[in-house]
């Protein structure tokens, strides 16, 4: 395992190898736990938002085995999630449901605590508008702390950990290359219309300053089809600005943990 630390003014950087998904879902898992007991000891809940897609599965998987579930305060932890296809809640490809069969429908957590983003409505921006609003009414209720105040009428909620993944194009969350990802200073939540993702269906994300107001955000990514954008990402900052990952600065804490295959 390979280990470097950047600290920025903010910001501290590591990035973590491993020589497969396994031990980097390992190492995810326990940094999930770790984040869920000190934000509840802190101030008595947590938010963390799970990344889609099929890398974070086994690390989802291990969280709901007892050696790991036992220790999370379940019913202070919420759970929230990055971006969701525009697919039934039950559709195989929905990141909903592979969460709710890797980890929700093992665990003893109530369900109030599980914050589905909606997608049965008739329009994509329908759900992106009623995510948003169930994220300000849920950040709003709980101690002023978890939201920052960027400007007179501008707020983000802060979350204490976001899991995210990235393609192989560069993207995170459902944040694409080419698109107006960068222009958005307000929303919290957005529908994405493009068909780029896999599968090519609209989606809903959140908005790069929702995940730039988090205090730590854990990238996992396995496999070396996305080692050459990794390295760009990492290494060469202004090739790197198409591509969201690149853009992605948390307040705290900024991990990377890298399976050098599946
Ligand atoms: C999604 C994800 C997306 C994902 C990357 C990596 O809904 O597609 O949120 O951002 O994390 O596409 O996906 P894999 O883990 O499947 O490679």
């Amino acid at each position: 395992m390979r280990r470097t630390l950047f600290s920025g003014l903010m910001m501290t950087t590591l990035f973590q190898q491993f020589k497969n998904l396994e031990q980097a879902s390992i190492a995810a898992v326990d940094q999930i736990v770790k984040s869920a007991k000190s934000a509840v000891s802190e101030k008595g809940f947590c938010t963390i938002v799970l990344a889609g897609g099929r890398t974070p599965q086994q690390t989802y998987e291990l969280l709901s085995k007892p050696s790991w579930a036992d220790q999370m305060p379940w019913q202070q932890s919420h759970f929230f999630w990055g971006d969701e296809r525009w697919l039934a809640s039950k559709h195989p490809d929905s990141n909903f449901s592979m969460a709710h069969n890797a980890l929700f429908s093992k665990v003893h957590i109530p369900p109030r605590n599980i914050h589905q983003i909606p997608t049965g409505h008739q329009a994509p921006e329908i759900g992106a508008k009623m995510y948003e609003k169930h994220l300000r009414d849920f950040f709003h209720s709980k101690s002023l702390t978890e939201t920052i105040r960027i400007s007179e009428n501008t707020t983000f909620p802060s979350f204490d950990l976001i899991l995210l993944g990235m393609g192989a194009d560069g993207h995170t969350a459902s944040l694409f290359p080419g698109s107006n990802f960068l222009e958005e200073k307000k929303k919290w939540v957005t529908a994405v219309k493009e068909d780029a993702g896999s599968p090519p269906v609209p989606r809903i994300t959140l908005t790069l300053p929702v995940l730039n107001q988090a205090k730590n955000i854990l990238f996992l990514l396995s496999g070396n089809k996305k080692r050459e954008i990794l390295d760009t990402v990492l290494n060469e900052p202004k090739k790197a600005l198409a591509y969201p990952a690149a853009h992605v600065k948390p307040r705290e804490n900024l991990l990377w943990l890298v399976a050098e295959k599946d």
